[in-house]
């Protein structure tokens, strides 16, 4: 099977401020301007190309990132410093709190146009760890 998910559209409120912030918070390279996008590139080479959304409104999507141990405590940590806000739960009833699903870690925060991205440790469904 060779189909990789290769790019997605992130449709932002102002991209340079949310494509800034993702690089940032995750230690990723500087976004990469591609005609109207900015581009941010993850391990597995999938591309997120931030996009005015030109006043439209947006509809609220959902990124979940599997990081390592090393990472989630260097990005946990930069929420903290921040001062994000962040929840163990999609639902963002549990503030403040971080979630253990499938015997790792996991953390749930809003970018800057309201998108719900989340860092894990260990992806859903392993369940051979807990
Ligand atoms: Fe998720």
């Amino acid at each position: 099977m060779t189909i990789k998910l290769n790019h997605t559209i992130v449709h932002s409120r102002d991209p340079r401020a949310s494509a800034d912030f993702l690089a940032s918070l995750f230690g990723l390279p500087a976004p990469v301007p591609f005609g109207p996008f900015l581009d941010v590139q993850v391990a597995n080479e999938v591309t997120l190309a931030f996009l005015d959304a030109e006043g439209m409104e947006i509809q609220m999507q959902h990124y979940a990132f599997l990081v390592g141990e090393a990472e989630f405590d260097q990005i946990f940590g930069r929420i903290q410093g921040r001062g994000l806000k962040y929840w163990a739960d999609p639902g963002q009833k549990q503030a403040g709190q971080i979630n253990r699903h499938f015997g790792g870690r996991g953390v749930y925060f809003q970018d800057p146009s309201g998108h719900l991205l989340e860092i894990i440790t260990r992806p859903y469904g392993s369940f051979d760890e807990i």
